[in-house]
């Protein structure tokens, strides 16, 4: 190894997702060398908002894309429609983007039309508790991965073989929903387009995420971004299952998609929104059903980035950052949104729940558990306004309620420090301690 060490920095959701990691990616990326999305799929949104307010949102490429100088990965963990990014591409370039340095590891899994149908099927089979999913077939393209009949990027450059694959995976999925064999999206001829249309525009792209990463650590003084997606507390083994993504978005899910060996890592950074929010369905303990919550929601225009649906808004909760904060080994925590609570009114800090009378530091898992939580909330209260933010360039600058909110919210995770804070929509209101 070279004297100097690389620094390989993973950024994750600490809640359940729309914290605003694509500002936080955006300031992390300026200088990084590549940037390496490791899981989840077309369900991910992420916006960035550039200085002369250009708003990008991105699903399937990562966040260093507007930089001309990094290298851009979609990572093994990742599934990818590929009609889906072919548009995304072109969407990018038609504004000016080049996607020159975009890489797609041959290892990441394919999502196709059947997926998108076989969702729908499985989430109506759910009645009236469905997971609330975003509905791009995420899921079952990792069951077909577990199922090992699943079709991975590498096939893009290889259309007969793509096309045999395509005919196993299908004989499978007919036997499973014989109701919809008959289905255009269940016969192979319908993805015989696709396969040629992708081995021109996305086979090239192709790249094995070794040949790019291993050179830079081991030359040492290279910034490496690991981007997660989703949130940790929608992760399918440490979220409140089964109300979960069907991947790993807490940072040893995004290592393992990533192809980078958490041996490199340098630092995990845990965001964190200053009020937590929720598209789908499951327990939200602090969730405001009030007027509070509509006028976070108008001012934080929280609606999905991928389904335009309405986020629920809830109080900060302490009990989930400071699981999240375990469940990520988090070394830097940052609070977003700080602009988005002013002029709300009064705001409360959860610090532990209540269920069946008893109090409880313990994040419950079990999403049935969680919906009985009930919060519980420090005495003190906060509350700052717009004006006092304007133009603040220092954390010691920030309202002093807003300094205190931060600093409650990052010491449920005593061992991570407070790294930043976001303090408006665009990427240079962001306040590096
Ligand atoms: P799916 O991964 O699309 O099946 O959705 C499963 C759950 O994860 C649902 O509650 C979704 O709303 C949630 N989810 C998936 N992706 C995102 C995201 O990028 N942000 C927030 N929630 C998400």
């Amino acid at each position: 190894m070279s004297q100097s060490e690389s620094l390989v920095i993973a950024l994750v959701g600490g809640l359940w997702g729309d914290e605003g990691k694509g500002k936080v990616l955006h300031h992390e990326v300026q200088d990084t060398h590549v940037v390496i999305r490791g899981t989840g799929g077309g369900n991910a949104g992420h916006t960035l908002v550039t200085d002369d307010n250009k708003k990008f949102v991105t699903h399937l490429v990562p966040s260093g894309v507007l930089n001309p100088k990094t290298i851009n990965i979609i990572g093994a963990g990742v599934v990818l429609h590929p009609g889906k990014l072919i548009k995304e591409i072109a969407e990018l370039k038609a504004r000016g983007i080049s996607t020159d340095n975009l890489r797609i590891s041959p290892k990441a899994h394919l999502t196709l039309d059947y997926h998108l149908l076989i969702e729908r099927v499985l989430e109506q089979r759910r009645g009236k508790d469905p997971i609330g999913s975003t509905m791009q077939g995420i899921g079952p393209t990792y069951s077909d991965k577990a199922n090992r009949w699943g079709l991975r990027a590498e096939l893009l450059n290889n259309p007969d073989e793509f096309m045999r694959r395509l005919n196993i995976a299908l004989k499978h999925l007919r036997a499973q929903f014989p109701q919809y064999a008959r289905n255009d999206v269940f016969k192979p001829d319908f993805y015989r387009s696709l396969a040629s249309e992708s081995k021109r525009k996305l086979a090239p792209y192709l790249a094995e995420t070794r040949s790019i990463v291993e050179p830079m650590i081991r030359k040492g003084g290279r910034k490496i971004l690991l981007e997660g997606a989703q949130s940790t507390l929608l992760d399918n083994d440490h979220g409140n299952y089964p109300k979960t993504t069907s991947s790993h978005p807490s940072v040893a899910g995004l290592c393992q998609g990533s192809e980078v060996a958490p041996r490199w890592l340098t630092s995990t950074i845990v965001v964190v929104k200053g009020y937590p929010s929720r598209v789908g369905n499951g327990g939200f303990p602090t969730e405001l059903k009030n007027e509070q919550g509509d006028l976070i929601r108008e001012k934080g225009h929280e609606y999905g980035a991928t389904t335009n649906r309405p986020r629920r808004i809830g109080f900060a909760d302490g009990v989930a950052i400071s699981y999240s904060g375990w469940v990520n080994g988090a070394t830097d925590i940052v609070i977003t949104r700080i602009d988005t609570l002013a002029d709300v009114g009064e705001l409360s800090i959860c610090n532990a729940y209540s269920i069946k009378g008893q109090e409880t530091k313990d994040f419950p898992v079990n999403d049935s558990v969680l919906e009985k939580c009930t919060p519980v909330y420090d005495p003190r209260k906060y509350r700052w306004s717009a004006k006092d933010l304007e133009g603040v360039k220092k954390f010691a600058d920030l309202p002093v309620d807003a300094q205190k909110y931060c600093q409650r919210l990052a010491s449920f995770v005593p061992y991570a420090r407070l790294y930043g804070v976001g303090v408006g929509e665009n990427q240079s209101a962001f306040i590096t301690l």
